[in-house]
Protein backbone atom coordinates (compact mmCIF):
# COMPACT_ATOMS: atom_id res chain seq x y z
CA UNK A 1 0.00 0.00 0.00
CA UNK A 2 1.40 3.55 -0.87
CA UNK A 3 0.46 6.33 1.10
CA UNK A 4 0.63 10.21 0.66
CA UNK A 5 0.71 11.97 4.25
CA UNK A 6 0.28 15.87 3.82
CA UNK A 7 0.10 18.96 6.18
CA UNK A 8 -2.30 21.48 4.93
CA UNK A 9 -4.16 19.35 2.62
CA UNK A 10 -7.47 21.33 3.51
CA UNK A 11 -6.97 24.32 0.72
CA UNK A 12 -4.60 25.61 -1.78
CA UNK A 13 -1.73 23.83 -3.27
CA UNK A 14 -1.93 20.89 -0.90
CA UNK A 15 -5.61 19.63 -1.52
CA UNK A 16 -4.93 19.93 -4.92
CA UNK A 17 -2.05 17.00 -4.24
CA UNK A 18 -4.17 15.07 -2.04
CA UNK A 19 -6.50 15.14 -5.03
CA UNK A 20 -3.65 14.14 -7.22
CA UNK A 21 -2.33 11.20 -5.11
CA UNK A 22 -5.72 10.18 -4.77
CA UNK A 23 -6.14 9.44 -8.32
CA UNK A 24 -2.66 7.98 -8.48
CA UNK A 25 -3.77 5.22 -6.21
CA UNK A 26 -2.85 6.61 -2.87
CA UNK A 27 -4.04 6.40 0.55
CA UNK A 28 -4.58 10.05 1.73
CA UNK A 29 -3.79 10.84 5.24
CA UNK A 30 -4.28 15.15 5.80
CA UNK A 31 -3.10 17.11 8.80
CA UNK A 32 -4.15 20.56 9.14
CA UNK A 33 -7.18 22.67 11.56
CA UNK A 34 -10.23 22.46 8.70
CA UNK A 35 -11.03 19.15 6.85
CA UNK A 36 -10.35 17.81 3.69
CA UNK A 37 -12.75 17.88 1.43
CA UNK A 38 -11.55 14.56 -0.26
CA UNK A 39 -13.92 11.13 0.11
CA UNK A 40 -11.89 7.77 1.56
CA UNK A 41 -8.97 10.56 2.91
CA UNK A 42 -8.08 10.58 7.06
CA UNK A 43 -8.25 13.63 8.45
CA UNK A 44 -6.01 14.77 11.39
CA UNK A 45 -7.18 17.79 12.96
CA UNK A 46 -4.08 18.84 14.45
CA UNK A 47 -2.86 22.73 14.97
CA UNK A 48 1.46 22.17 14.19
CA UNK A 49 1.87 25.50 15.73
CA UNK A 50 1.39 24.28 19.15
CA UNK A 51 4.92 23.09 19.75
CA UNK A 52 3.84 20.11 21.30
CA UNK A 53 1.38 18.99 18.93
CA UNK A 54 3.44 15.79 17.73
CA UNK A 55 3.67 14.34 21.86
CA UNK A 56 -0.20 14.95 21.71
CA UNK A 57 -0.82 13.31 18.48
CA UNK A 58 2.05 10.97 17.34
CA UNK A 59 0.46 8.10 18.18
CA UNK A 60 -2.71 8.94 15.94
CA UNK A 61 -0.18 9.74 12.92
CA UNK A 62 1.67 6.85 13.20
CA UNK A 63 -1.57 4.39 13.40
CA UNK A 64 -2.98 6.43 10.37
CA UNK A 65 -0.25 5.02 8.18
CA UNK A 66 0.05 1.36 9.70
CA UNK A 67 0.11 -0.95 6.50
CA UNK A 68 2.30 1.34 4.57
CA UNK A 69 5.22 0.35 3.20
CA UNK A 70 5.90 3.52 0.47
CA UNK A 71 5.04 6.90 2.22
CA UNK A 72 4.87 9.95 0.18
CA UNK A 73 5.18 12.76 2.84
CA UNK A 74 4.48 16.41 1.72
CA UNK A 75 5.35 18.99 4.13
CA UNK A 76 3.10 22.04 2.78
CA UNK A 77 1.50 23.56 5.17
CA UNK A 78 2.48 26.92 5.88
CA UNK A 79 2.18 30.25 7.57
CA UNK A 80 2.86 34.08 5.68
CA UNK A 81 3.24 36.96 8.35
CA UNK A 82 3.68 40.38 7.13
CA UNK A 83 6.71 41.60 8.65
CA UNK A 84 10.08 43.57 8.71
CA UNK A 85 13.83 42.70 10.27
CA UNK A 86 12.57 46.11 12.08
CA UNK A 87 9.57 45.00 12.82
CA UNK A 88 9.19 41.28 13.83
CA UNK A 89 8.72 40.27 17.43
CA UNK A 90 10.09 36.42 18.80
CA UNK A 91 7.10 34.70 19.70
CA UNK A 92 5.89 35.56 16.24
CA UNK A 93 9.17 34.68 14.28
CA UNK A 94 8.73 31.77 16.61
CA UNK A 95 5.53 30.82 15.67
CA UNK A 96 6.57 31.22 11.76
CA UNK A 97 9.57 28.72 12.51
CA UNK A 98 7.34 26.57 14.25
CA UNK A 99 4.40 26.30 11.46
CA UNK A 100 6.93 26.20 8.60
CA UNK A 101 10.38 24.80 9.66
CA UNK A 102 9.85 22.67 13.08
CA UNK A 103 6.56 20.92 12.56
CA UNK A 104 8.24 19.34 9.94
CA UNK A 105 11.26 17.81 11.65
CA UNK A 106 8.10 16.64 14.64
CA UNK A 107 6.70 14.81 11.74
CA UNK A 108 9.96 13.65 9.83
CA UNK A 109 10.70 12.22 12.89
CA UNK A 110 7.78 10.65 13.82
CA UNK A 111 7.53 9.05 10.63
CA UNK A 112 11.54 8.36 9.49
CA UNK A 113 10.87 4.73 11.36
CA UNK A 114 7.70 3.55 9.52
CA UNK A 115 9.52 4.77 5.89
CA UNK A 116 10.42 1.77 3.90
CA UNK A 117 12.92 2.17 0.57
CA UNK A 118 10.83 4.09 -2.38
CA UNK A 119 9.26 6.32 0.14
CA UNK A 120 9.59 10.33 -0.25
CA UNK A 121 9.91 13.42 1.42
CA UNK A 122 8.54 16.73 -0.02
CA UNK A 123 9.22 20.05 1.59
CA UNK A 124 6.89 22.71 -0.38
CA UNK A 125 9.31 25.82 -0.28
CA UNK A 126 8.72 29.13 -2.10
CA UNK A 127 10.71 31.67 -4.05
CA UNK A 128 11.16 33.46 -1.30
CA UNK A 129 13.16 30.03 -0.11
CA UNK A 130 16.40 31.60 -2.29
CA UNK A 131 15.67 35.24 -2.79
CA UNK A 132 13.96 37.87 0.05
CA UNK A 133 11.20 40.54 -0.52
CA UNK A 134 10.89 43.07 1.70
CA UNK A 135 7.48 42.87 4.32
CA UNK A 136 8.07 39.17 4.91
CA UNK A 137 10.94 39.11 6.91
CA UNK A 138 9.96 35.70 9.08
CA UNK A 139 8.67 33.57 6.35
CA UNK A 140 11.65 34.75 4.16
CA UNK A 141 13.62 33.17 6.89
CA UNK A 142 11.36 30.14 7.51
CA UNK A 143 11.67 29.29 3.73
CA UNK A 144 15.28 29.20 3.33
CA UNK A 145 15.94 27.42 6.50
CA UNK A 146 13.31 25.22 4.75
CA UNK A 147 15.63 23.85 1.95
CA UNK A 148 18.36 24.11 4.30
CA UNK A 149 16.34 21.20 5.92
CA UNK A 150 15.54 19.43 3.13
CA UNK A 151 19.65 19.49 2.18
CA UNK A 152 20.25 18.29 5.92
CA UNK A 153 17.61 14.96 4.95
CA UNK A 154 18.89 14.18 1.90
CA UNK A 155 22.22 13.72 3.85
CA UNK A 156 21.39 12.72 6.58
CA UNK A 157 19.24 9.56 5.27
CA UNK A 158 21.75 8.51 2.67
CA UNK A 159 21.47 4.59 2.05
CA UNK A 160 17.82 4.28 2.98
CA UNK A 161 16.54 4.54 -0.50
CA UNK A 162 14.31 7.50 0.77
CA UNK A 163 14.57 10.95 -1.28
CA UNK A 164 13.94 14.28 -0.91
CA UNK A 165 13.16 17.71 -2.44
CA UNK A 166 12.21 21.06 -1.98
CA UNK A 167 9.40 22.13 -4.46
CA UNK A 168 8.98 26.34 -4.80
CA UNK A 169 6.05 27.67 -6.25
CA UNK A 170 5.78 31.32 -7.25
CA UNK A 171 2.85 33.00 -6.88
CA UNK A 172 -0.31 30.65 -6.88
CA UNK A 173 -3.70 31.16 -6.79
CA UNK A 174 -5.09 30.30 -3.33
CA UNK A 175 -6.26 31.26 0.14
CA UNK A 176 -2.61 32.55 1.13
CA UNK A 177 -1.41 34.69 -1.91
CA UNK A 178 -5.53 36.24 -1.78
CA UNK A 179 -5.18 36.83 2.10
CA UNK A 180 -1.63 38.33 1.49
CA UNK A 181 -1.97 40.74 -1.18
CA UNK A 182 -6.06 41.37 -1.07
CA UNK A 183 -8.72 40.37 -3.98
CA UNK A 184 -8.48 43.20 -5.79
CA UNK A 185 -8.19 42.51 -9.86
CA UNK A 186 -5.16 45.49 -10.27
CA UNK A 187 -3.16 43.82 -7.33
CA UNK A 188 -3.51 40.50 -8.72
CA UNK A 189 -2.59 41.34 -12.30
CA UNK A 190 0.38 43.61 -11.17
CA UNK A 191 1.13 40.12 -9.56
CA UNK A 192 1.12 38.63 -12.67
CA UNK A 193 3.02 41.67 -14.53
CA UNK A 194 5.93 39.93 -12.56
CA UNK A 195 5.41 36.35 -13.98
CA UNK A 196 6.95 35.60 -17.69
CA UNK A 197 3.69 33.88 -18.37
CA UNK A 198 1.86 36.72 -17.01
CA UNK A 199 -0.39 34.98 -15.23
CA UNK A 200 -0.96 33.36 -11.72
CA UNK A 201 0.22 29.63 -10.92
CA UNK A 202 -2.84 26.85 -10.65
CA UNK A 203 -2.52 24.79 -7.23
CA UNK A 204 -2.80 22.03 -9.74
CA UNK A 205 0.34 22.63 -11.89
CA UNK A 206 2.27 22.86 -8.49
CA UNK A 207 0.47 19.60 -7.39
CA UNK A 208 2.08 18.15 -10.32
CA UNK A 209 5.27 18.93 -9.62
CA UNK A 210 5.55 17.99 -6.35
CA UNK A 211 4.01 13.96 -7.40
CA UNK A 212 6.83 14.28 -10.07
CA UNK A 213 9.14 14.75 -7.32
CA UNK A 214 8.07 12.07 -4.95
CA UNK A 215 8.20 9.88 -7.97
CA UNK A 216 11.79 10.44 -9.36
CA UNK A 217 14.44 9.63 -6.43
CA UNK A 218 16.92 10.99 -9.24
CA UNK A 219 16.05 14.70 -8.35
CA UNK A 220 17.56 13.74 -4.15
CA UNK A 221 18.43 16.70 -2.50
CA UNK A 222 17.07 19.16 -5.12
CA UNK A 223 15.36 22.75 -5.12
CA UNK A 224 12.82 22.59 -7.72
CA UNK A 225 11.33 26.45 -8.85
CA UNK A 226 7.75 26.15 -9.66
CA UNK A 227 7.33 30.08 -10.95
CA UNK A 228 6.56 29.97 -14.57
CA UNK A 229 9.61 31.99 -14.79
CA UNK A 230 9.62 35.73 -12.87
CA UNK A 231 11.19 38.30 -14.01
CA UNK A 232 14.64 38.96 -12.75
CA UNK A 233 14.24 42.74 -11.44
N1 LIG B 1 0.23 30.54 -2.79
C1 LIG B 1 1.42 30.98 -3.11
O1 LIG B 1 1.58 31.93 -3.91
C2 LIG B 1 2.66 30.31 -2.54
C3 LIG B 1 3.90 30.75 -3.02
C4 LIG B 1 5.05 30.16 -2.51
C5 LIG B 1 4.96 29.15 -1.57
N2 LIG B 1 3.75 28.75 -1.13
C6 LIG B 1 3.73 27.68 -0.12
O2 LIG B 1 2.85 26.65 -0.49
C7 LIG B 1 2.31 26.02 0.68
C8 LIG B 1 0.80 25.97 0.57
O3 LIG B 1 0.32 27.29 0.47
P1 LIG B 1 -1.12 27.67 -0.11
O4 LIG B 1 -0.93 28.90 -0.91
O5 LIG B 1 -1.80 26.49 -0.68
O6 LIG B 1 -1.80 28.15 1.26
P2 LIG B 1 -3.30 28.03 1.83
O7 LIG B 1 -4.27 27.94 0.72
O8 LIG B 1 -3.42 29.15 2.81
O9 LIG B 1 -3.24 26.66 2.62
C9 LIG B 1 -2.37 26.54 3.73
C10 LIG B 1 -2.59 25.19 4.36
O10 LIG B 1 -1.76 25.10 5.53
C11 LIG B 1 -2.54 24.65 6.62
N3 LIG B 1 -2.07 25.20 7.87
C12 LIG B 1 -1.70 26.48 8.11
N4 LIG B 1 -1.41 26.64 9.40
C13 LIG B 1 -1.59 25.42 9.99
C14 LIG B 1 -1.46 24.96 11.33
N5 LIG B 1 -1.09 25.78 12.32
N6 LIG B 1 -1.73 23.66 11.60
C15 LIG B 1 -2.11 22.83 10.60
N7 LIG B 1 -2.25 23.22 9.31
C16 LIG B 1 -1.99 24.51 9.01
C17 LIG B 1 -3.94 25.17 6.30
O11 LIG B 1 -4.90 24.32 6.93
P3 LIG B 1 -5.95 24.81 8.04
O12 LIG B 1 -6.13 26.29 7.88
O13 LIG B 1 -7.15 24.00 7.74
O14 LIG B 1 -5.28 24.43 9.31
C18 LIG B 1 -4.02 25.01 4.79
O15 LIG B 1 -4.46 23.72 4.43
C19 LIG B 1 2.83 26.82 1.86
O16 LIG B 1 3.95 26.20 2.44
C20 LIG B 1 3.25 28.15 1.23
O17 LIG B 1 4.26 28.80 1.97
C21 LIG B 1 2.59 29.30 -1.58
Amino acid sequence: MKTLVITGGSKGIGLATARLFAAEGYRVVNISRSPIALAGAVQLGIDIAEPDWAARHGEAVRAAVAGSERIALVHNAGLLTKDSVANVDAAALHRVLQVNVVACVQLDQLLLPLMGAGSAIVYVGSTLGEKAVAGSCAYVVSKHALIGLMRATCQDLAGRGIHTACVCPGFTDTEMLRAHVGQASEVLEALAGNVTFGRLIEPEEVARTIHFCALNAVINGAVIHANLGQFER
